[in-house]
């Protein structure tokens, strides 16, 4: 199984999760990124069934709208039912690295609001400490060099995006060399440095399933 199968698989194993769930008025959240996009593209076969959904991303909205799936902003709906993304890295608490696709504000955003969160990730995502994957830390652009700076007292060696804009205008460093042992403690450093909008840590609010692809089948992991 390559990677792009494995990705399918795990899309097509939340679909088999998420699916005898929904209901007339059950909002899904949905991600950004390729396996997002399998997911998403998965989700057509259901469009007469899913009346709203949240994105992550104008990319996502976009591929949603092309499927004739509905997607609303989130302010007019009062929770997330389902939220359905991918991830960079992920470990055993089911705590992760996201926003390689500089969609992580967003995603923060519609986790925060979701009441499960379903991750969808292939094998090679799991990890035992986070960071190996660089940590993406959005940023008002006029801060870039100031929060850098920070960056550096904190051990990374923070990476300017080149040529990302985000949804939101804003600019993504990527530290790299930045091994993550606590990600609670990092997650609140990090997001305490003025001119910072968010950073790539979910460790305050982890995914709660972990449905990981591996070239035998996708095995169903819960925060340990
Ligand atoms: C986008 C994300 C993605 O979920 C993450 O980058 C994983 O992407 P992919 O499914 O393409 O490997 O956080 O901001």
């Amino acid at each position: 199984m390559n990677q792009d199968q494995m990705k399918q698989a795990v899309a097509q194993a939340a679909l088999d999760y998420v699916a005898p769930r929904i209901e007339d008025d059950t909002v899904l959240g949905i991600g950004t990124g390729s396996t997002a996009n399998f997911f998403i593209d998965g989700l057509a076969e259901y469009r007469g069934r899913i009346n709203v959904t949240v994105a992550s991303s104008e990319a996502s909205a976009e591929r949603l709208r092309q499927h004739g799936i509905p997607v609303v902003d989130l302010n007019s709906v009062d929770r997330v039912d389902y939220y359905v993304d991918g991830a960079d890295e992920s470990n055993a608490a089911l705590q992760l690295i996201k926003g390689g696709g500089a969609a992580l504000t967003r995603e923060k955003i519609v986790a925060a609001t979701a009441k499960e969160f379903i991750c969808i990730a292939d094998e090679s995502k799991l990890v035992h400490t986070l960071g190996n994957f660089p940590l993406p830390v959005e940023v008002i652009p006029m801060a870039r060099s100031y929060v850098a700076r920070e960056l550096v007292k904190l051990g990374a060696d923070p990476v300017y995006r080149e040529d990302v804009v985000t949804d939101n205008g804003n600019i993504i460093l990527d530290l790299h060399n930045f091994a993550i042992p606590q990600p609670l403690a990092t997650e609140k450093a990090i997001n305490a440095i003025v001119g910072v909008v968010t950073n790539g840590l979910f460790a305050d609010r982890p995914a709660d399933l972990l449905l990981l692809a591996t070239p035998s089948g996708v095995k169903s992991l819960k925060a340990e």
